[in-house]
Protein backbone atom coordinates (compact mmCIF):
# COMPACT_ATOMS: atom_id res chain seq x y z
CA UNK A 1 0.00 0.00 0.00
CA UNK A 2 0.98 3.63 -0.72
CA UNK A 3 -0.59 6.56 -0.84
CA UNK A 4 0.85 10.08 -2.31
CA UNK A 5 -0.81 13.36 -1.61
CA UNK A 6 1.06 16.48 -2.57
CA UNK A 7 -0.06 19.56 -0.10
CA UNK A 8 1.73 22.14 -1.49
CA UNK A 9 4.28 23.60 -4.20
CA UNK A 10 6.71 25.71 -4.78
CA UNK A 11 5.89 28.32 -7.46
CA UNK A 12 9.83 29.12 -8.43
CA UNK A 13 11.15 25.55 -8.25
CA UNK A 14 9.67 21.95 -8.68
CA UNK A 15 9.74 21.65 -5.15
CA UNK A 16 6.69 20.47 -3.31
CA UNK A 17 5.98 19.41 0.57
CA UNK A 18 4.01 16.16 0.66
CA UNK A 19 2.88 13.23 2.45
CA UNK A 20 3.38 9.66 1.85
CA UNK A 21 1.10 6.86 3.41
CA UNK A 22 2.84 3.33 3.93
CA UNK A 23 1.68 0.27 5.73
CA UNK A 24 4.17 1.18 8.88
CA UNK A 25 3.10 4.89 9.06
CA UNK A 26 2.73 8.23 7.53
CA UNK A 27 5.74 10.07 6.09
CA UNK A 28 6.57 14.01 5.60
CA UNK A 29 7.84 14.45 2.59
CA UNK A 30 10.62 16.16 0.89
CA UNK A 31 12.27 13.46 3.82
CA UNK A 32 16.04 12.22 4.21
CA UNK A 33 16.05 8.88 5.15
CA UNK A 34 18.88 6.89 7.26
CA UNK A 35 21.17 4.30 5.97
CA UNK A 36 20.67 0.94 7.72
CA UNK A 37 22.07 -1.41 5.93
CA UNK A 38 22.89 -4.45 7.93
CA UNK A 39 19.66 -3.66 10.04
CA UNK A 40 21.11 -0.88 12.23
CA UNK A 41 22.02 2.39 11.47
CA UNK A 42 25.69 1.80 12.35
CA UNK A 43 25.88 3.10 15.90
CA UNK A 44 22.24 4.90 16.77
CA UNK A 45 20.01 3.10 19.01
CA UNK A 46 16.40 3.22 17.34
CA UNK A 47 15.17 5.24 20.45
CA UNK A 48 17.86 7.93 18.94
CA UNK A 49 16.39 7.58 15.55
CA UNK A 50 12.56 8.01 16.87
CA UNK A 51 13.80 11.27 19.09
CA UNK A 52 15.97 12.97 16.24
CA UNK A 53 12.24 12.66 14.38
CA UNK A 54 13.42 10.01 11.90
CA UNK A 55 10.47 9.03 9.88
CA UNK A 56 11.96 6.01 7.48
CA UNK A 57 14.99 4.29 7.15
CA UNK A 58 16.89 1.89 4.66
CA UNK A 59 17.89 -1.19 4.61
CA UNK A 60 19.77 -3.63 2.28
CA UNK A 61 18.37 -6.75 0.61
CA UNK A 62 21.88 -7.72 -0.10
CA UNK A 63 23.54 -7.85 3.15
CA UNK A 64 21.01 -9.28 4.87
CA UNK A 65 20.86 -11.58 2.60
CA UNK A 66 23.96 -12.55 3.18
CA UNK A 67 23.38 -12.16 6.92
CA UNK A 68 21.70 -13.26 9.08
CA UNK A 69 19.80 -14.74 6.16
CA UNK A 70 16.26 -15.70 5.01
CA UNK A 71 15.02 -17.93 7.76
CA UNK A 72 15.93 -15.98 10.55
CA UNK A 73 14.16 -13.26 8.61
CA UNK A 74 11.09 -15.04 8.02
CA UNK A 75 11.55 -16.07 11.83
CA UNK A 76 10.93 -12.79 12.90
CA UNK A 77 8.41 -11.95 9.98
CA UNK A 78 10.48 -9.70 8.57
CA UNK A 79 13.33 -6.64 9.44
CA UNK A 80 11.05 -4.49 11.33
CA UNK A 81 10.42 -6.68 14.65
CA UNK A 82 14.26 -8.17 14.09
CA UNK A 83 15.62 -4.68 14.36
CA UNK A 84 12.56 -2.75 16.48
CA UNK A 85 12.09 -0.10 14.19
CA UNK A 86 7.91 -0.15 14.26
CA UNK A 87 8.34 3.09 11.48
CA UNK A 88 8.30 2.55 7.58
CA UNK A 89 11.39 0.68 5.82
CA UNK A 90 12.50 0.77 2.39
CA UNK A 91 15.22 -1.94 0.97
CA UNK A 92 17.07 -1.52 -1.59
CA UNK A 93 17.15 -4.27 -4.26
CA UNK A 94 20.93 -5.51 -4.32
CA UNK A 95 21.89 -4.10 -7.76
CA UNK A 96 23.84 -1.35 -6.71
CA UNK A 97 25.32 -3.42 -3.88
CA UNK A 98 26.36 -6.50 -6.14
CA UNK A 99 27.65 -4.13 -8.82
CA UNK A 100 29.62 -2.50 -6.27
CA UNK A 101 31.66 -5.98 -5.63
CA UNK A 102 32.97 -5.37 -8.98
CA UNK A 103 35.11 -8.09 -10.43
CA UNK A 104 33.72 -10.55 -7.78
CA UNK A 105 30.46 -10.95 -9.95
CA UNK A 106 28.89 -11.49 -13.39
CA UNK A 107 26.54 -9.98 -14.75
CA UNK A 108 23.96 -11.44 -17.48
CA UNK A 109 20.42 -11.22 -18.65
CA UNK A 110 19.19 -13.64 -16.15
CA UNK A 111 20.88 -11.98 -13.58
CA UNK A 112 23.85 -11.75 -11.22
CA UNK A 113 26.37 -14.53 -10.26
CA UNK A 114 28.62 -13.82 -7.61
CA UNK A 115 30.67 -15.26 -4.68
CA UNK A 116 29.42 -14.42 -1.16
CA UNK A 117 32.01 -12.05 0.48
CA UNK A 118 30.99 -14.25 3.47
CA UNK A 119 31.93 -17.20 3.03
CA UNK A 120 32.60 -17.85 -0.71
CA UNK A 121 29.24 -19.66 -1.66
CA UNK A 122 28.49 -18.72 -5.41
CA UNK A 123 24.85 -16.91 -5.17
CA UNK A 124 22.44 -15.88 -7.89
CA UNK A 125 20.54 -12.67 -7.43
CA UNK A 126 18.15 -12.06 -10.08
CA UNK A 127 14.82 -9.49 -10.36
CA UNK A 128 13.04 -12.79 -8.76
CA UNK A 129 15.17 -13.97 -6.34
CA UNK A 130 15.58 -9.80 -4.95
CA UNK A 131 11.89 -9.78 -4.68
CA UNK A 132 11.36 -12.94 -2.50
CA UNK A 133 14.13 -11.72 0.00
CA UNK A 134 12.23 -7.93 -0.55
CA UNK A 135 8.79 -9.67 0.62
CA UNK A 136 10.62 -11.97 3.24
CA UNK A 137 11.74 -8.67 5.12
CA UNK A 138 8.68 -7.29 4.43
CA UNK A 139 10.04 -3.56 3.56
CA UNK A 140 7.11 -0.97 2.82
CA UNK A 141 9.07 0.18 -0.22
CA UNK A 142 10.29 -2.26 -2.13
CA UNK A 143 13.13 -1.63 -5.32
CA UNK A 144 13.04 -3.25 -8.24
CA UNK A 145 16.33 -4.85 -9.46
CA UNK A 146 18.50 -2.89 -11.61
CA UNK A 147 21.92 -2.21 -13.10
CA UNK A 148 23.53 0.74 -11.96
CA UNK A 149 25.17 1.95 -15.07
CA UNK A 150 28.95 3.12 -14.39
CA UNK A 151 30.54 6.95 -15.35
CA UNK A 152 33.56 5.01 -16.05
CA UNK A 153 35.13 1.51 -15.99
CA UNK A 154 38.80 1.66 -15.49
CA UNK A 155 39.19 5.16 -17.03
CA UNK A 156 37.02 4.44 -20.18
CA UNK A 157 34.08 6.55 -19.88
CA UNK A 158 31.15 4.93 -20.82
CA UNK A 159 29.36 5.29 -23.96
CA UNK A 160 25.93 5.50 -25.15
CA UNK A 161 25.60 2.76 -26.46
CA UNK A 162 26.83 1.02 -23.75
CA UNK A 163 24.37 2.87 -21.17
CA UNK A 164 21.82 2.10 -23.50
CA UNK A 165 22.15 -1.91 -23.15
CA UNK A 166 22.34 -1.58 -19.46
CA UNK A 167 19.10 0.67 -19.29
CA UNK A 168 17.25 -1.45 -21.25
CA UNK A 169 18.18 -4.06 -19.40
CA UNK A 170 17.34 -2.28 -16.07
CA UNK A 171 13.45 -2.33 -18.13
CA UNK A 172 13.63 -5.56 -18.45
CA UNK A 173 14.34 -6.59 -15.12
CA UNK A 174 11.60 -3.78 -14.20
CA UNK A 175 8.89 -6.25 -15.56
CA UNK A 176 10.83 -8.92 -14.17
CA UNK A 177 10.52 -7.34 -10.62
CA UNK A 178 6.68 -5.94 -11.31
CA UNK A 179 5.76 -9.76 -12.25
CA UNK A 180 7.32 -11.00 -9.36
CA UNK A 181 6.00 -8.48 -6.63
CA UNK A 182 2.62 -9.22 -8.05
CA UNK A 183 2.81 -12.83 -8.29
CA UNK A 184 4.11 -12.87 -4.00
CA UNK A 185 1.25 -10.75 -3.57
CA UNK A 186 3.23 -8.69 -1.61
CA UNK A 187 0.74 -6.28 -0.03
CA UNK A 188 3.62 -3.22 0.22
CA UNK A 189 5.00 -1.05 -2.88
CA UNK A 190 7.43 -1.19 -5.76
CA UNK A 191 9.69 1.15 -7.02
CA UNK A 192 10.72 1.60 -10.64
CA UNK A 193 14.26 3.13 -11.13
CA UNK A 194 15.04 5.52 -13.47
CA UNK A 195 18.61 4.52 -15.17
CA UNK A 196 20.13 5.79 -18.51
CA UNK A 197 23.55 7.29 -17.37
CA UNK A 198 24.73 10.42 -18.08
CA UNK A 199 22.23 10.78 -21.19
CA UNK A 200 18.92 12.43 -21.29
CA UNK A 201 17.89 10.38 -24.34
CA UNK A 202 18.20 7.61 -22.69
CA UNK A 203 17.10 9.18 -18.81
CA UNK A 204 13.84 10.25 -21.03
CA UNK A 205 13.17 6.80 -22.68
CA UNK A 206 13.89 4.59 -19.33
CA UNK A 207 11.64 7.05 -17.49
CA UNK A 208 8.64 7.07 -20.30
CA UNK A 209 8.82 2.87 -20.13
CA UNK A 210 8.69 2.80 -16.26
CA UNK A 211 6.01 5.07 -15.98
CA UNK A 212 4.19 3.35 -18.94
CA UNK A 213 4.29 0.43 -16.52
CA UNK A 214 2.34 2.37 -13.55
CA UNK A 215 4.68 1.99 -10.50
CA UNK A 216 3.45 3.80 -6.98
CA UNK A 217 6.95 5.95 -7.16
CA UNK A 218 9.94 6.09 -8.95
CA UNK A 219 13.44 6.70 -8.00
CA UNK A 220 16.35 7.81 -10.01
CA UNK A 221 19.54 5.74 -9.72
CA UNK A 222 23.30 5.57 -11.59
CA UNK A 223 24.05 9.37 -10.54
CA UNK A 224 26.66 10.08 -7.48
CA UNK A 225 28.83 7.40 -9.48
CA UNK A 226 31.68 9.14 -9.77
CA UNK A 227 30.77 11.77 -12.60
CA UNK A 228 31.57 15.55 -12.30
CA UNK A 229 29.52 17.48 -10.22
CA UNK A 230 28.15 19.23 -13.23
CA UNK A 231 26.57 16.39 -14.63
CA UNK A 232 25.25 15.23 -11.84
CA UNK A 233 23.08 18.52 -11.68
CA UNK A 234 22.28 17.88 -14.98
CA UNK A 235 20.80 14.97 -14.05
CA UNK A 236 18.64 16.14 -11.08
CA UNK A 237 17.50 19.30 -13.30
CA UNK A 238 16.61 16.54 -16.19
CA UNK A 239 15.08 13.72 -14.73
CA UNK A 240 12.68 14.05 -11.32
CA UNK A 241 10.35 16.53 -12.56
CA UNK A 242 9.38 14.33 -15.50
CA UNK A 243 8.42 12.10 -13.18
CA UNK A 244 4.61 11.75 -12.14
CA UNK A 245 3.23 14.72 -10.41
CA UNK A 246 1.18 12.34 -8.40
CA UNK A 247 3.70 10.17 -7.00
CA UNK A 248 6.64 10.41 -5.20
CA UNK A 249 10.29 10.46 -6.70
CA UNK A 250 13.50 9.01 -5.14
CA UNK A 251 16.82 10.27 -5.64
CA UNK A 252 18.89 7.02 -4.39
CA UNK A 253 23.07 7.81 -2.84
CA UNK A 254 22.39 11.77 -2.74
CA UNK A 255 24.11 13.59 -1.44
CA UNK A 256 25.80 16.92 0.74
CA UNK A 257 23.12 19.18 2.19
CA UNK A 258 23.69 21.53 -1.33
CA UNK A 259 22.62 18.51 -2.76
CA UNK A 260 19.49 17.85 -1.07
CA UNK A 261 18.65 20.99 -1.43
CA UNK A 262 18.78 21.47 -4.81
CA UNK A 263 17.13 17.73 -5.50
CA UNK A 264 14.01 19.38 -3.60
CA UNK A 265 13.88 22.04 -6.02
CA UNK A 266 14.77 19.70 -9.02
CA UNK A 267 10.69 17.85 -7.39
CA UNK A 268 12.72 15.16 -5.40
CA UNK A 269 10.82 13.95 -2.08
CA UNK A 270 12.72 11.45 -0.94
CA UNK A 271 16.64 10.58 -0.39
CA UNK A 272 19.39 8.55 1.71
CA UNK A 273 23.08 9.28 1.54
CA UNK A 274 26.07 7.42 3.65
CA UNK A 275 27.26 10.61 3.91
CA UNK A 276 26.01 12.04 7.33
CA UNK A 277 26.49 8.55 9.21
CA UNK A 278 30.41 7.46 7.39
CA UNK A 279 31.25 11.06 7.70
CA UNK A 280 30.27 11.19 11.51
CA UNK A 281 32.40 8.38 11.80
CA UNK A 282 35.47 9.88 10.03
CA UNK A 283 34.83 12.81 11.92
CA UNK A 284 33.29 15.38 9.43
CA UNK A 285 30.55 17.25 10.84
CA UNK A 286 27.96 19.10 9.18
CA UNK A 287 26.52 22.20 10.48
CA UNK A 288 24.77 25.57 9.81
CA UNK A 289 27.88 27.13 9.17
CA UNK A 290 29.61 24.69 7.02
CA UNK A 291 31.49 21.42 7.25
CA UNK A 292 33.44 20.95 10.18
CA UNK A 293 36.81 18.35 11.04
CA UNK A 294 36.62 17.61 14.73
CA UNK A 295 40.21 15.58 14.18
CA UNK A 296 41.71 19.67 13.34
CA UNK A 297 43.63 20.65 16.56
CA UNK A 298 41.94 23.94 16.51
CA UNK A 299 39.12 22.16 18.61
CA UNK A 300 41.38 20.50 21.50
CA UNK A 301 40.40 22.96 24.09
CA UNK A 302 36.94 24.76 22.24
CA UNK A 303 34.26 24.51 25.03
CA UNK A 304 31.99 25.19 22.31
CA UNK A 305 29.17 23.27 21.05
CA UNK A 306 29.17 21.41 17.39
CA UNK A 307 26.74 24.02 15.88
CA UNK A 308 25.21 27.11 18.63
CA UNK A 309 21.94 26.48 16.68
CA UNK A 310 21.76 22.21 16.84
CA UNK A 311 19.02 21.05 19.26
CA UNK A 312 20.37 17.12 18.88
CA UNK A 313 21.75 15.02 22.10
CA UNK A 314 25.00 15.78 21.35
CA UNK A 315 24.87 19.74 20.68
CA UNK A 316 22.64 20.12 23.36
CA UNK A 317 22.39 17.78 25.72
CA UNK A 318 18.97 16.29 27.58
CA UNK A 319 16.78 17.76 30.16
CA UNK A 320 16.90 15.47 33.66
CA UNK A 321 14.24 14.28 35.78
CA UNK A 322 14.71 17.16 37.91
CA UNK A 323 14.11 19.68 35.19
CA UNK A 324 17.98 20.48 34.66
CA UNK A 325 20.11 20.57 31.41
CA UNK A 326 22.82 18.17 31.17
CA UNK A 327 24.41 20.40 28.59
CA UNK A 328 25.79 19.41 25.20
CA UNK A 329 29.17 17.94 24.93
CA UNK A 330 32.10 20.56 23.71
CA UNK A 331 34.42 19.91 20.47
CA UNK A 332 37.32 20.05 23.00
CA UNK A 333 35.27 16.58 24.43
CA UNK A 334 34.55 15.20 20.64
CA UNK A 335 38.21 15.69 19.57
CA UNK A 336 39.18 14.13 22.57
CA UNK A 337 36.87 10.91 22.06
CA UNK A 338 38.28 10.83 18.98
CA UNK A 339 41.86 11.05 19.67
CA UNK A 340 41.41 8.15 22.00
CA UNK A 341 39.30 5.68 19.70
CA UNK A 342 36.31 5.99 22.01
CA UNK A 343 33.13 4.53 20.75
CA UNK A 344 31.20 7.00 22.05
CA UNK A 345 32.63 9.71 19.35
CA UNK A 346 31.32 8.18 16.59
CA UNK A 347 28.05 7.66 18.44
CA UNK A 348 27.98 11.05 19.22
CA UNK A 349 29.25 12.23 16.29
CA UNK A 350 26.85 10.49 14.52
CA UNK A 351 23.50 11.79 16.65
CA UNK A 352 24.65 15.37 15.39
CA UNK A 353 24.93 14.46 11.78
CA UNK A 354 21.69 12.72 10.96
CA UNK A 355 19.89 14.99 13.62
CA UNK A 356 21.09 17.65 11.35
CA UNK A 357 20.51 16.44 7.86
CA UNK A 358 16.66 15.56 9.53
CA UNK A 359 16.70 19.16 10.69
CA UNK A 360 17.66 20.60 7.34
CA UNK A 361 14.46 18.58 5.82
CA UNK A 362 12.18 19.79 8.87
CA UNK A 363 13.19 23.42 7.26
CA UNK A 364 12.89 22.30 3.82
CA UNK A 365 9.14 21.46 4.73
CA UNK A 366 7.96 24.51 7.08
CA UNK A 367 9.41 26.33 4.25
CA UNK A 368 7.90 24.68 1.62
CA UNK A 369 4.35 24.86 3.51
CA UNK A 370 4.18 28.87 4.14
CA UNK A 371 5.90 29.89 0.57
CA UNK A 372 9.18 30.93 1.05
CA UNK A 373 11.13 27.97 0.09
CA UNK A 374 13.32 30.56 -2.56
CA UNK A 375 14.21 32.77 0.30
CA UNK A 376 14.95 29.48 2.76
CA UNK A 377 17.51 28.26 -0.18
CA UNK A 378 19.30 31.81 -0.35
CA UNK A 379 19.76 31.91 3.57
CA UNK A 380 20.60 28.46 3.28
CA UNK A 381 23.59 29.02 0.87
CA UNK A 382 24.46 32.25 2.99
CA UNK A 383 24.60 30.26 6.32
CA UNK A 384 26.72 27.36 4.89
CA UNK A 385 29.07 29.80 2.88
CA UNK A 386 29.88 31.43 6.53
CA UNK A 387 32.72 28.88 7.89
CA UNK A 388 32.56 27.54 11.30
N1 LIG B 1 21.94 3.43 -4.78
C1 LIG B 1 22.56 4.48 -5.35
N2 LIG B 1 22.43 4.44 -6.70
C2 LIG B 1 21.70 3.34 -6.99
C3 LIG B 1 21.21 2.74 -8.20
O1 LIG B 1 21.45 3.24 -9.31
N3 LIG B 1 20.48 1.60 -8.09
C4 LIG B 1 20.21 1.04 -6.87
N4 LIG B 1 19.49 -0.08 -6.84
N5 LIG B 1 20.65 1.57 -5.72
C5 LIG B 1 21.38 2.70 -5.78
ZN1 LIG C 1 24.01 18.75 16.98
Amino acid sequence: MLKFDVLAKDTSSHARRGTLTLNHGVVQTPIFMPVGTYGTVKGVMPRSLEEMGAQIILGNTFHLWMRPGLDVMQSFGGLHDFERWNKPILTDSGGFQVWSLGAMRKITEEGVTFASPVNGDKLFMSPEVSMQIQTTLNSDIVMQLDECTPYETKGHLTTEAEARKSMEMSRRWAVRSKDEFARLENPNALFGIVQGGMFTNLRQESLDALVEMNFPGYAVGGVSVGEPKDQMLEIMAHTPHRLPEHKPRYLMGVGTPEDLVQGVADGVDMFDCVMPTRNARNGTLFTRFGDLKIRNARHKADHGPLDSTCTCYTCAGHTRPDGTSSGGFSRAYLHHLDRCGEMLGPMLTTVHNLHYYLNLMREVREALEVGQFGAFRAKFKEDRARGV
